[in-house]
């Protein structure tokens, strides 16, 4: 996907949330959208952002009230990206999923597939992760897996799940996943790539904070294109797209956009 395709618009939804309303709100959309696709197709498949953002959303959706049950034993886990580290490691988006999500759920339990990070390195980790995620959605060779739902989140520099900007892998196509290094010289971390994620039927970002005001900007009102500004890729998104941001990360969008209180 060069540049010029990301001129490609999709007119994306966009949700002002308060603040102090955010978790449940997301966790309801959430919610509503595994109920869908179970109620569709009697299986759902659902990729976790990682990072903080996402856990007392995480926390909201795995301990619904009795009539908001989720029948979790049809719903597919997956992880957009992941650092390459141990899984019992602070860093880890398995153990924030494992100890927010997976932890408050009582009852039946979803089929979880976390990356594998014991493998001798992150390279073949990011290819055993695309055998995974092709064995368990029953993927040819060469298919792209068509997620039901992939949860994003997006950094303050522009990233979303481990996609950097100016990365070679924003311009790969065809693979489901990538090992790579963030700019920072970071540990390596695992992704899914752009494909796999504009592939999806339905993309839930969730951004929030006054941190994430100057970039929500960027994001939804600059010109800048996917490679400088990766979370970009929503434009080329194939599915659904929704914004969750609560009111502290709109403050700079010129839009003014009703919001949810
Ligand atoms: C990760 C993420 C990353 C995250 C953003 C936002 O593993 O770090 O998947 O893309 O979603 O960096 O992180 P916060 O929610 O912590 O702001």
């Amino acid at each position: 996907m060069n540049s010029s395709d990301s001129q490609i618009s999709n007119p994306a939804q966009i949700e002002i949330v308060e603040a102090k309303l955010f978790a449940t709100v997301v966790a309801e959309e959430i919610r509503a959208s595994i109920n869908d696709a179970l109620a569709e197709r009697g299986r759902c498949s659902l990729v976790l952002a990682g990072g903080s953002t996402p856990s007392p959303i995480y926390r909201a959706l795995g301990r619904p009230s009795k009539d908001e049950a989720i029948d979790w034993s049809n719903v597919h886990i997956y992880w957009g990206d992941e650092r390459f580290v141990s899984h019992d490691d602070n860093q880890s988006n398995y153990r924030m999923a494992d100890e927010t999500l997976v932890a408050q759920m009582a009852g039946r339990r979803p089929k979880l597939y976390p990356v594998n990070t014991a493998l001798k390195s992150a390279t073949e980790a990011a290819n055993a992760y695309s055998e995974t995620i092709q064995q368990a959605e029953g993927l040819k060779p060469g298919e792209l897996p068509n997620f039901d739902i992939v949860l994003l989140g997006v950094g303050e520099d522009g990233h979303t799940a481990s996609l950097f900007a100016n990365s070679p892998v924003l311009n790969e196509h065809g693979l489901i996943a990538h090992a790579i290094t963030p700019p920072n010289g970071e540990g390596e971390r695992i992704t899914l790539s752009v494909d796999s994620i504009t592939n999806a039927k339905k993309i839930i970002f969730i951004v929030k904070g006054e941190t994430k005001a100057i970039v929500m900007r960027r994001v939804l009102e600059g010109e800048e294109q996917l490679d400088a500004l990766p979370a970009k890729l929503y434009k080329n998104a194939k599915g659904a797209v929704t914004w969750f941001i609560d009111s502290s990360a709109a403050t700079k969008l010129a839009t003014k956009l009703e919001k949810r209180s």
